[in-house]
């Protein structure tokens, strides 16, 4: 069995905790909005709110555990900013960074996103570099993956800061009622000793 993740991780600038809560919805929402591209009307006209922010995570948990039983299984970071004149303390919200698994035959995933006020400064690498160490250096993961989107430069460049390799890539099927429900083709990045994943559909 994997030891539990930390509920805290702190980095210079930014504190992570994995404990969001109803109060964190709107941001999450927000967040959510941002990744999946979604203008405000668009989420108007779909019905999008933050009861499907709670309804996505709660399935991304739950399809993590039974996917790996044994393994790390589950954790959602919030980024914040450490608040100005009190560097311990957390401040303002700016991202997320989840730790998850979508099926039996994939590893551990790491999926992250930042409001865009918060893109090129750096925030990303210093959120996802810390929750990798964290997984491989305390929890003694081996294997971490990240899908990303051909098109998506920084968060590629992203993955190479991170050590990550490209190595393939895996069709997506979107999720009904959440993303398009089309079929869309991501790289595949894994760390360096990783085999090319035997899987080659998964889900949004
Ligand atoms: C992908 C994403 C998380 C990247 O975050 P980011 O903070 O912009 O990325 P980085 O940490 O790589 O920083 C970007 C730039 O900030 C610059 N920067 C500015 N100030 C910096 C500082 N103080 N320290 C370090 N870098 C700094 C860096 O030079 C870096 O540029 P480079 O890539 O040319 O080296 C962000 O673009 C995002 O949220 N995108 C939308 C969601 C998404 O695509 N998620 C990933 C799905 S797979």
């Amino acid at each position: 069995m994997t030891p539990p993740f930390a509920n805290y991780i702190d980095t210079p600038r930014l504190i992570l905790t994995n404990d969001s809560t109803p109060a964190d919805l709107p941001f999450l929402f927000d967040l959510l909005k941002g990744m999946l591209g979604l203008s405000d009307a668009k989420s108007q006209s779909q019905s999008y709110n933050t009861d499907t922010v709670v309804e996505f995570l709660r399935e991304k948990e739950k399809k993590s555990k039974e996917a790996q039983p044994h393994g790390p299984g589950y954790a959602h970071y919030i980024v914040r900013l450490r608040q100005e004149g009190n560097d311990d303390s957390p401040g303002i919200a700016i991202g997320s960074v989840a730790v998850f698994c979508r099926q039996a035959d994939m590893p551990t995933e790491l999926g992250y996103g930042l409001l865009g006020p918060y893109h090129g400064k750096g925030y990303g690498t210093e959120a996802v570099s810390a929750v990798l160490r964290h997984l491989r250096q305390d929890l003694g993961v081996a294997e971490v993956c990240a899908l990303i989107r051909p098109t998506n430069v920084r968060s590629r460049r992203l993955a190479g800061k991170l050590g990550l390799e490209e190595n393939g890539s895996i069709k997506m099927l979107g999720q009904p009622g959440l993303s398009s429900g089309g079929v869309a083709e991501y790289c595949v990045f894994l760390l360096p000793h990783m085999e090319r994943l035997t899987a080659d559909t998964t889900w949004y």
